[in-house]
């Protein structure tokens, strides 16, 4: 219950995204590592993705896609309480990138940056969610912002990664919905998490473990770049998406055929190909974008939904369904209505 004995709703009033303008092809990669466009295309789907230009950092990104869901959503970021960036490539060790965004806003609202890798967005959803109906602020803003292009193995060591990575980033405002004549809602949100394979999919690098956390030892490593067991998290992500994707529903009490539109994380468009049809969802129903994206992380769900409202896709009463797995593991599902 909210304040004064009424249940307190939270719904997304404004959606906004940023991706860098240098354009990068399977073709241009073709030059940097022994790679192909056909066997990045067969594997993944993806055809291009974009890389920021030196100079460019996450909060840039941010920025922009932060001013325009301020914008959709009919308020000044002056106005924002609080400020979440889920975010797994942080422009510096520390502070979170969430504080160099908040600069550009000025003032002193709250903010922090969440840490659950492509699943990122959707925890923080479910953070936004809880301060909202809390009634502790009125209007968050939650941004996913990567740049993991400077962050990867360019050579052919490092491949299997590299081509599926891009920037990027997405932003939602969450507001209190004080209108009860307007549904608009998040219905659900479903986390989970398993630790146990933290390390199929992971950056060792700058461990607390290490001794001065840097040193030339594990750089000649490379123990700087991320690694990964692919098939493993593939194999966990076509299961694990289906069945936190039914459990978020049956929460919401929706059933999958009122879902309008179905967002989920954009790894790999097999993954989602595999989940879509494990849930019999028709192929209509689903956004993709990671064949001009790649991976954005913790910004991919929230770049589709930007993309959606361009669309005309997110009217006032459609039912959405976002689903995301990454690295941690983590996974979840959330079920929103607009
Ligand atoms: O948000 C979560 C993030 N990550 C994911 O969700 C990724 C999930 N996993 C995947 O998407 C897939 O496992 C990949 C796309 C990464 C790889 O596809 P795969 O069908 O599982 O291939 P593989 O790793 O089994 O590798 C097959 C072959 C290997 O060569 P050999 O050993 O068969 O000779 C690799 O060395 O493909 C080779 N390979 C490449 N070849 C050309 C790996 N990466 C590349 C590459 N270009 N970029």
């Amino acid at each position: 219950m909210g304040i004064g004995g009424r249940r307190m709703r939270a719904r997304i009033s404004g959606t906004g995204m940023c991706l860098p303008e240098r354009r990068v092809t399977n073709k241009d990669l073709e030059v940097m590592m022994e790679t192909s466009d056909e066997w990045i295309v067969q594997r993944s789907g993806i055809r291009e993705r974009r890389w920021v230009s030196e100079g460019e950092t996450p909060a840039d990104l941010a920025e922009v896609a932060s001013r325009t869901a301020c914008e959709r959503a009919g308020i000044d970021p002056e106005e924002l309480d609080c400020i979440i960036v889920p975010t797994l490539s942080s422009q510096y060790e520390f502070p979170g990138t969430s504080f160099f965004l908040q600069e550009r806003f000025g003032g002193t609202v709250p903010c922090f940056d969440l840490r659950a890798q492509c699943t990122g967005f959707i925890y923080s959803l479910s953070i936004a969610n809880a301060l909202v109906i809390s009634g502790q602020y009125q209007r968050v803003l939650v941004c996913g912002a990567e740049v993991h292009s400077t962050g990867l193995d360019k050579s052919t060591e490092g491949r299997d990664v590299t081509v599926l990575f891009g920037d990027g980033a997405g932003a939602i405002v969450v507001e209190a919905a004080e209108d009860d004549s307007n549904p608009a809602g998040i219905l659900d949100v479903t986390l989970h998490a398993q630790g146990k394979y933290a390390k199929k999919l992971w950056v060792p690098w700058g461990s607390a473990l290490f001794p001065e956390r840097l040193n030339a030892d594990a750089l000649d490593e490379r123990l700087h770049f991320p690694r990964m067991d692919g098939r493993h998290v593939f194999k966990n992500a076509v299961t694990r998406m289906p069945e936190v994707m039914a459990e978020s529903l049956d929460a919401a009490g929706v059933k999958k055929p009122d879902i309008d539109l179905f967002l989920f994380h954009q790894a790999n468009l097999r993954i989602n190909e595999f989940v879509a049809n494990a849930a019999e969802i028709p192929a209509e129903k689903v956004r993709n974008n990671i064949q001009r994206y790649g991976n954005c992380s913790a910004a991919s769900i929230p770049i589709l939904l930007s993309e959606a409202h361009d669309e005309g896709l997110l009217e006032p009463g459609k039912l959405v369904c976002l689903t995301g797995f990454g690295s941690g593991f983590s996974w979840g599902s959330a079920v929103v209505r607009f």
